[in-house]
């Protein structure tokens, strides 16, 4: 009984700071001139993010591996209205060249206000386990350890500036999801550092933020190739998904949950009902396209 009164009263404090914080609201002013790393935004929701920013003011620096793409995205937020945009290639499957990125967009900005790490690649297909150890070397490279090491190259600047870290996690961070493994791994992984780093970062009165971002299915191109016929969900919007990434960011929260009503109910329960919740999201998957 004491457990239900517990359950039930954590749900309306949910509720309410829900409520509260989706109402709060965030301006121009707030971000113009604040210095902006953004990782894998060539393209999908990390481009997003770059215009969102932009269209408030902010210096933005952009990186990934294709330089073209990377220009084409860098001039479209300075007609947007960035204060400069600038990018820098690199391959975060190399950790001196992640630690590179820091480094050239400290330097070129003067500093940093927002780490965000957000890039995605080298986690091989969507499909079982087969024993592809190359597949969880390289998505623990890419999708962990260059977010780690980045961090790491960052972190004095970010405690100068009492800057902000966004880390793009997944539903697939907190609740094991099939035909993903590596990439599953590195979001749980991810999820267990800053979850600890956010928790020393206040007991040490150091004013830097961590938000971690946790995110359903987003309609980027590459995400809909990648998975669109092999599960039945609905894609929701990456340009909505951007907006809400940067004013949880701006308001300093810790967990940002997009789409909510998609992810929210199924991480209540987890805890409580976790093989029914197994069932309940395993029946999202077209098996018969999945190898
Ligand atoms: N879309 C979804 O459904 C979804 C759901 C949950 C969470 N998320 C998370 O949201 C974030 C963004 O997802 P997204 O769908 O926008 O991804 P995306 O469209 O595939 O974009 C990935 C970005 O990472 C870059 N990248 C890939 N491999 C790289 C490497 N080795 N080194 C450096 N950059 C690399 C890509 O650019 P280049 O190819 O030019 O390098 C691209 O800019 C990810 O962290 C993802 O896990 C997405
Ligand atoms: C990693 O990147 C650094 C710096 O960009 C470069 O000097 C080095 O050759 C790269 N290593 C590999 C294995 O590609
Ligand atoms: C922490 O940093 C933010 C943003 O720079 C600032 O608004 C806030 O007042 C700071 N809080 C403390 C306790 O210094």
């Amino acid at each position: 009984m004491a457990g239900v009164k517990l359950l039930l009263s954590s749900l309306v404090m949910g509720l309410c700071a829900y409520y509260f914080y989706s109402t709060e609201q965030i301006t121009p002013e707030m971000v113009k001139g604040k210095r902006v790393l953004v990782t894998g935004s060539s393209t999908g929701i990390g481009e997003q993010i770059a215009y969102t920013f932009s269209e408030m003011g902010a210096h933005v620096m952009l990186t990934a591996r294709r330089a073209k793409q990377l220009q084409e995205v860098a001039k479209k937020c300075l007609q947007l209205g960035a204060g400069s945009a600038s990018y820098v290639v690199s391959d975060m499957g190399n950790l001196t060249s992640a630690q590179n990125v820091a480094q050239e967009a400290i330097k070129k900005l003067g500093g940093l206000d927002y780490l965000v790490l957000n890039h995605i690649g080298g986690s091989g297909s969507f499909g079982s386990f087969q024993g592809d150890m190359e597949a969880v070397l390289s998505s623990n490279t890419v999708n962990f350890l260059s977010y780690i090491q980045l961090t790491s190259t960052s972190l004095k600047a970010l405690l100068e500036s009492q800057g902000s870290i966004v880390v793009m996690s997944s539903m697939s961070g907190r609740i094991g999801a099939p035909f993903t493994t590596s990439y599953c791994a590195a979001k749980f992984a991810l999820e267990g550092f800053y979850s600890s780093l956010r928790r020393e970062f206040k007991l040490n009165n150091n004013n830097v933020s961590v938000t971690v971002a946790v995110l359903g299915f987003i309609d980027t191109e590459n995400a809909v190739k990648k998975v669109g016929d092999k599960v039945t969900m609905s894609a929701s919007p990456k340009e909505e998904c951007a907006d809400e990434v940067v004013k949880a960011a701006v308001l300093r929260q810790p967990e940002l949950f997009y789409p909510y009503w998609g992810i929210k109910p199924f991480l209540l329960l987890r805890d409580l009902a976790p093989t029914l919740i197994g069932d309940l999201l395993d029946k999202f998957y077209v098996l018969e396209n999945i190898k």
